[in-house]
């Protein structure tokens, strides 16, 4: 017999709540809270099955988000709010209990404070919607210590998506329990669109809130996010998990997270080289993962686009993994001559496109993607012809993306799921600057390519909210990313270096595909040919091509490197290499006003540097 209380509290029990299909407590505890707060009518716990994806891909047809594309199988369209389009790094908090361990860098709010604010904005913030659990496993599930978490999210969009991107449901869940019993860390990471849906009301098509918080509480190994549905603000697996604060994590325990892609290139005499490049985003990564060599001989596979965990293996080198499952690729400017590789990997299907445009075929288009057919849906949902085109109205959103499954990359590597990762013979650190840096410098050794990486600049672009093309600094291409003060953070990579023989370390180089003349067109032709300087780089480990000494490192100049066949001129080709000194004098105030913002934290290895390099400027 059931008592009065028994009865009310079966009532009041959110549905699904106790179908939980684990029982490791701390997340039942968790999940158990955050129902409690954010009183959504129903929890999911998610599987990951294909059952599952139709099912939820079905309702975002109906609810309007998702258009199914007539072209491609099991692929989606979708336009998201025109306010809902990028990262928001003025919105992006690290909440350390001590502001100095976020830095100069970071937003910084005291996590009694914030926690304050963002409870009252969860509570009741998924009324009238679904609450998903999804388990994932950054990085492959066999590890011996499985990188676990935990999103809680009402966005359909937000699970079909980790669908993609991560290691989830079933299969990650299994891990959460060891075979003894023990249940492991995980890394709960709360989502919410913050749109609570009243009974009887209309849902939009991409319900978000203007009230937006990307937060990280470093010490608790815990996210919060509010407000955005758009993948770097709501996808927490990736920026906030695999970077933020994996990077705090890597700090504590001796490895480096870090915003990089890694490929595998191989000689004409099969010799087999791994290489990292952090450029920021928008800049190259996703490009040059999936290269097409233009030059006899080399091949290139993929093993990721966007980040890169690395840890010392047994033999004292620098082993790479990453912890992504797919891409979550820039759209314009992906096509046939410039990524085929990414465009075999959407043609396969099972894709997810984001605020790019829609043909009236059920297909998608975007900027660089050839001739634009005679009329589209633009990803404001308006008429576009070519016309618009013309008069600058753009059919795509410069930050639209295509989310694909990396297992139908063509060119994967097939050491990709290896738990051990894969051994690094070079970094490259790059960025876009249309003046200055040349095509490729090659650093004098680990501390100086620390150098190069702490002082790396860009141009910004529209992959996160603010004013596009306006150089800053960008340390190792992880500004928007480094979890805690960016001083310690150079302080970990000199540190990093001094664990290893020097032999055993990854050559730094530093490189910038998008340097150009006065009439502003690119110097270098970039993308497939992009595989020349990784020629010259793996030659210049093996002691095979030659650079000239110059005041910023090791330069090459045309005739150290392999331009044949190469479809550029000369003039340009000399412009790309040089090291113009004057641009570098110019470079010195703003390197040294950076550094005095990292402040005392800064190490003096990175000092003596700077006070080389204006030595050598003279
Ligand atoms: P990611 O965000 O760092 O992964 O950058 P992507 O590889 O997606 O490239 C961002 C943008 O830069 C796209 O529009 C590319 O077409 C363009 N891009 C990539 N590589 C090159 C290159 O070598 N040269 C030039 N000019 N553009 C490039
Ligand atoms: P990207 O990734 O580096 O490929 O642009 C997304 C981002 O950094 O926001
Ligand atoms: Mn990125
Ligand atoms: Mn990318």
């Amino acid at each position: 017999m059931t008592t009065l209380s028994d009865a009310q509290s079966a009532r009041t029990e959110t549905p699904g709540l106790d179908q939980a299909p684990t029982t490791h407590s701390q997340l039942l505890r968790w999940v158990r809270e955050v129902a409690e707060l954010t009183t959504p009518d129903e929890v999911v716990w998610v599987d990951g099955s294909d059952e599952e994806w139709n099912r939820l891909t079905e309702k975002l047809v109906d609810a309007g988000t998702f258009t199914r594309l007539e072209q491609k199988p099991n692929s989606f369209y979708a336009a998201s709010d025109p306010t809902d389009v990028a990262r928001v790094e003025e919105r992006t908090y690290i909440c350390s209990r001590d502001e100095a361990d976020a830095g100069p860098t970071n937003n910084w709010m005291h996590p009694g404070e914030m926690k304050a604010i963002m409870t009252e904005l969860y509570r009741g913030s998924m009324r009238g919607r679904t609450m998903y659990v999804i388990p994932f496993c950054m990085g492959p599930l066999s590890a011996d210590k499985p990188m676990l978490g935990v999103e809680i999210t009402d966005s359909e969009y937000v699970v079909v998506s980790m669908k993609i991107m991560t290691r989830m449901g079933t299969k990650a869940l299994e891990r959460f329990v060891a075979e003894d019993g023990t249940e492991r860390d995980f890394v709960p990471a709360l989502h919410s669109i913050g749109a609570p849906l009243e009974p009887g009301q209309a849902d939009v098509p991409w319900p978000c809130n203007d009230t937006k918080y990307i937060t990280h509480f470093p010490e608790e190994r815990l996210i919060w996010s509010y407000g955005s549905g758009y993948g770097g603000n709501a996808l927490l697996g990736k920026k906030c998990y695999s970077l933020r604060i994996a990077s705090v994590i890597g700090r504590d325990e001796g490895w480096l997270a870090e915003h990089m892609l890694i490929l595998k290139l191989i000689s004409p005499e099969n010799k087999t080289y791994y290489v990292a490049a952090a450029f920021p985003s928008a800049c190259g990564k996703t490009n040059l993962a999936m290269l097409q060599p233009t030059i006899p001989g080399w091949k290139v596979e993929t093993l990721g686009d966007d980040i890169a965990w690395m840890r010392f293996g047994d033999d004292g080198r620098l082993y790479a993994v990453n912890p992504e499952f797919g891409f979550f690729g820039v759209a314009p400017g992906t096509d046939w001559h410039t990524n085929p590789n990414a465009m075999r990997t959407i043609a396969k299907g099972n894709s997810l496109f984001t605020n790019v445009a829609l043909t009236d075929d059920g297909d998608i288009w975007w900027e660089g993607m050839g001739e634009p057919p005679a009329h589209l849906t633009s990803w404001k949902k308006q008429d576009w012809t070519p016309a618009d085109g013309e008069a600058g109205t753009k059919s795509s959103h410069p930050n639209s993306r295509y989310c694909t499954p990396m297992s139908q990359c063509p060119i994967l590597a097939p050491e990709w799921d290896d738990p051990q990762g894969v051994p690094i013979s070079a970094i490259f650190f790059g960025g876009r600057r249309a003046t200055t840096i040349p095509l490729v410098t090659e650093s004098r050794d680990w501390q100086h390519g620390t150098f190069m990486g702490a002082t790396l600049s860009s141009e910004t672009t529209a992959a996160a909210v603010g004013e596009v093309g306006k150089v800053r600094r960008d340390p190792m291409a992880m500004l928007p990313f480094i979890g805690y003060n960016a001083g310690d953070y150079f302080a970990h990579w000199i540190a990093t270096g001094k664990k290893a023989d020097a032999a055993k370390l990854p050559k730094i180089f530093y490189v910038n595909w998008f340097r150009r003349a006065e009439d502003k067109h690119f110097l270098w032709p970039g993308f497939g040919e992009n595989s020349r300087v990784l020629k010259w780089a793996i030659e210049r480990l093996e002691g095979k091509s030659a650079a000239t000494e110059t005041p910023i490192g090791w330069v090459p100049t045309i005739d150290d490197l392999d331009t044949e066949g190469l479809d550029a001129s000369r003039e340009d080709l000399e412009a790309s290499l040089n090291v113009d000194l004057d641009e570098w004098r110019a470079e010195i105030p703003l390197i040294e006003e950076w550094f005095d913002k990292i402040g005392d934290s800064l190490p003096s290895s990175l000092r003596d540097e700077l006070e080389a390099l204006k030595q050598r400027l003279g």
